[in-house]
């Protein structure tokens, strides 16, 4: 048998679905019962009704699942595949932050491990950070891990105080204005669409800026023939296999989120069949994380 009907089979056996996040690979897609970015995602863990979720993406997303999922499975291919940026907060940071103003809300990128969402009051992805943060009654916004995505947010937001933290992604934040000009100048009649995780200068050359689906989604209503696509390459590779239309340029061959690369389907289907690399949380973190989770999922509403 092959593997993807090994697969189908297990899944229907187990009640078992497959989530995958755009960035990985066209194969594992393939065997994918959801596609979506990071938002779309946790709606999906949140509401779905199986047994056992395998996420194919990075640790922050099957990690978010199995927060939100006490009574399921939630197994990844492969536990390597982390995402750099999860990690970059100081916990200190936070606890001199609370001290110093009194209405302060922690807001966290989905982009975090479980023990940072612990000391959050209200997870964001890059599809609603804009929409939450302009909602929330406190003036004082403690913005982590990455700065990039609460600089944009703080520059879309008026009246409030928005603290940022020095976290970021290092394939978003590796690409660089004169990367931008040399593409432009290359290909002049191509619209720039951008990840808001990329640094200021580069954003300020964008036509668009949005999260993954909103970049999928420009596109589609879109009526330009040639775009540069200023993110992860699997985006890149998602908009040339939905538009043939169209003409995509990657800004660089070497915006690869690397670990997403771990997962492949040999993986899903030794994951799946032995029911091994379980995401589990302690329930204390449990306890803690799934609010700020939970308060987004009604917040983005
Ligand atoms: P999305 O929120 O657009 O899925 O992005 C997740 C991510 O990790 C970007 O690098
Ligand atoms: Fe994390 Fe960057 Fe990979 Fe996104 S592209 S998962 S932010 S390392």
């Amino acid at each position: 048998m092959c593997i993807y009907n090994e697969i189908k089979k297990l899944k229907e056996e187990k009640n078992a679905v497959i989530l995958a996040h755009y960035y990985v690979s066209d194969e594992v897609q393939e065997l994918a019962d959801y596609i979506g970015d990071s938002f779309y995602l946790s709606k999906i863990a949140n509401d779905i009704d199986a047994k056992i979720i395998v996420f194919c993406g990075v640790s922050f997303m099957g990690e978010s699942a199995a927060i939100m999922n006490p009574d399921k499975k939630v197994l990844m291919p492969d536990l390597k595949a982390d995402c750099a940026m999860a990690h970059m907060v100081n916990l200190n940071k936070i606890n001199e932050m609370k001290e110093k103003y009194d209405d302060l809300a922690v807001v966290c990128y989905i982009n975090s491990t479980a023990e940072i969402k612990t000391y959050s009051d209200v997870c964001v992805t890059s599809a609603n950070a804009v929409k939450i943060v302009k909602n929330l009654p406190n003036k004082n916004i403690f913005f982590i891990p990455d700065g990039n995505l609460g600089r944009y947010v703080a520059e879309q937001v008026s009246g409030k105080n928005i603290i940022l933290n020095d976290g970021y992604c290092p394939i978003h934040a590796a690409m660089t204005k004169s990367d931008v000009k040399k593409s432009k100048a290359e290909h002049p009649n191509a619209k720039f669409l951008v990840h808001p995780e990329c640094t200021k200068d580069v954003l300020d050359e964008a036509d668009y800026i949005g999260s993954t689906s909103g970049i999928i989604n420009f596109v589609k209503q879109d009526n330009c023939k040639e775009y540069i696509i200023g993110t992860e390459l699997g985006v890149f590779y998602e908009l040339k296999k939905q538009n043939p239309e169209k003409i995509f340029y990657a800004l660089s061959p070497e915006l690869v989120c690397a670990d997403m690369k771990f997962i492949t389907p040999e993986k899903v289907l030794d994951v799946l069949k032995k029911e091994t690399n379980q995401i589990t949380v302690t329930e204390e973190v449990r306890n803690k994380a799934m609010a700020p989770l939970k308060n987004m999922l009604m917040l983005a509403k």
